[in-house]
């Protein structure tokens, strides 16, 4: 019992933060629309079809009377025609109209704006999401992963990427999905009007740990939005700690310096996500666990017990090195 209120809650505590009928963007609102309109429709058919069936169910023949022969009834063949007929044109009309709303709705999403727009590259890779906030100035370009921050109110321009196979981004609070193609470029674009944080999910099938592929979408005003970029594009802070200059010590010469970059470090590889800020992500390994030492400190240790499949390799790391490690790490900010 207690199981099953825990189970419930955690949906509506996850469903509220990713879910098409809560929408805080125009592009969602107009999907939630269309759902609603549909929904109607198909309870209306669904009510009166029951209702027909049993009024037809109800006719029954009376104890006592003959079977009956085949009765000639010229008035009552001509309303069954009408009848079938008012129900053929009435399915058609309905079926236009949704065709013609869902025409429209997907318009609306995926028209893209000639504004000069808050631009987001987002490419999908087995099983996490590269964010990068472009800039001709190589300086002032942001690297980060599976959180995505933006302003409210604005117009943000999305160009998706995949680097294996096909994705699909998925924010349903803010906008419907958009497949990422690998080796083909498309974009879509979107405004939150509220600021929070959205979760969004792949949604297309794409191996072993798709149901591990979640991101946060971070709405918040610009203010908050700027002082979030300007950290972002510091470099990681110079340890200042025995045991933090260890930590550090420790990464750039374990297997951790072959995939991540920590800017003002030796390690640049872009197999897996740039750590430069790390500890100011809330969650690690795409929204699998919450960005915790506790947490961060296993997914360390042996990443394939938590997500199995995944490109990242188990470390063989002692306790005084993972402890000097995870000190380090949470100075990334
Ligand atoms: Cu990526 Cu499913």
């Amino acid at each position: 019992m207690i199981f099953a209120v825990t189970i419930l809650v955690r949906f509506f505590q996850v469903a509220s933060r990713q879910g098409a009928l809560d929408p805080v963007g125009p592009r969602a609102l107009h999907i939630e629309h269309l759902f609603w309109f549909i929904f109607w429709i198909c309870l209306f058919v669904f009510v009166v079809v029951n209702v027909l069936f049993w009024y037809g169910a109800k006719r029954r023949v009376l104890a006592g009377e003959n079977p009956r022969g085949i009765i000639e009834n010229p008035d009552g063949d001509r309303k069954a025609a009408w009848g079938v007929g008012f129900a053929v044109a009435f399915t058609v009309v309905v079926l236009f109209t949704v065709l013609f709303l869902s025409l429209r709705a997907s318009r609306v999403v995926q028209a893209t704006s000639a504004e000069n727009p808050v631009t987001i590259e987002i490419t999908g890779h087995q099983w996490w999401w590269e964010v990068v906030y472009p800039d001709s100035q190589s300086d002032l370009q942001i690297s980060t992963a599976n959180e995505i921050h933006v302003p409210i109110h604005e117009r943000i321009a999305v160009v998706t990427k995949s680097v294996d196979v096909i994705h699909s981004f998925w924010a349903p609070n803010i906008t419907g999905k958009r497949d990422l193609i690998p080796g083909y470029a498309s974009s879509l674009s979107f405004e939150v009007d509220k600021p929070g944080i959205y979760r969004g999910q792949c949604a297309e099938f794409c191996g072993l740990q798709h149901a591990h592929m979640g991101f946060l979408i971070v709405a918040e005003s610009r203010d908050e939005f700027e002082s979030w970029k300007q950290n972002q594009l510091r470099d990681a802070p110079e340890p200042v700690s025995k045991a933090t200059s260890h930590g550090r010590e420790v990464f750039l010469s374990h297997a951790c310096v072959m995939c991540h970059t920590i800017r003002g470090t030796d390690a640049a590889s872009h197999m897996g996500p740039d750590l430069t800020h790390l500890a100011s992500r809330r969650e690690i390994a795409a929204g699998t666990l919450p960005n915790v030492r506790g947490a961060l400190a296993g997914w360390i240790l042996d990443p394939q017990s938590i997500k199995p499949g995944n490109h990242m390799a188990l470390n063989i790391i002692g306790g005084e090195e993972l402890n000097d490690l995870l000190d380090y790490l949470g100075t990334l900010k």
